[in-house]
């Protein structure tokens, strides 16, 4: 399928209660925990897609200590170029402020994902095995994931942006 025209703004406070309602749903919980760490989508800086006049996709990250991490992507019209042009956003505003390092976490079950952030560029930076099983005890996870593979472990990966290595 074609890629669709796609407009990428910077969320605003009218956003919000969207932002919350597509986390609730996509991701089990208003909030996400990953690396021992809970995180309010709805409260972080983000980028929002829209496609044809409608909302079609969101990134959320936070920048610290000169690294940026994405927090949350989601793309509501998969294999149409959202998830490309929302990484690009946020990729270029952790450019703008200085990162040096741009990462997330998915899941051992995200083939999709993993295949994504690769094919950007993007590199295993670490793997924590069964991650997850602490995750649980804060939000629902159900054992199966994408393609039913019981949903274990952590995958942070990364991408260099201080232009040394030659990879961004
Ligand atoms: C991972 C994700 C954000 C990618 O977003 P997307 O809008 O599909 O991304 P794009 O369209 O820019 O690129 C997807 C790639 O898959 C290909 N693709 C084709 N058909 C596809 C389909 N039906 N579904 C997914 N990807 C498809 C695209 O062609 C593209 O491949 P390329 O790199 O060879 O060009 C999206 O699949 C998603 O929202 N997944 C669920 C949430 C999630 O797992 N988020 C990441 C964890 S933080």
């Amino acid at each position: 399928m074609a890629d669709l025209d796609v407009h990428v703004r910077a969320t605003m406070d009218r956003d919000r209660d969207w932002i919350r309602e597509l986390i609730r749903g996509r991701w089990a919980a208003e909030f996400v925990f990953v690396h021992g760490e809970t995180f309010y989508p709805d409260r972080l800086p983000g980028f929002l897609a829209e496609a044809d006049g409608e909302q079609a996709g969101l990134a959320t990250y936070t920048t610290a200590g000169g690294q940026c991490e994405i927090v949350t992507l989601d793309s509501l019209k998969p294999g149409r170029g959202i998830g490309g042009a929302l990484i690009r956003s946020v990729r270029e505003q952790a450019e703008r402020e200085g990162c040096r390092r741009l990462f997330l976490t998915t899941t051992n079950d995200n083939l999709r994902a993993l295949r994504f952030y690769q094919r950007k560029g993007f590199t295993i930076a670490a793997v924590r095995p069964n991650a997850i099983a602490e995750a649980r005890k804060h939000k629902p996870i159900p054992e199966l994931g994408l393609d039913d593979i019981p949903i274990r472990d952590e995958i942070e990966l990364e991408l260099d942006l201080s232009g040394i290595g030659g990879k961004s």
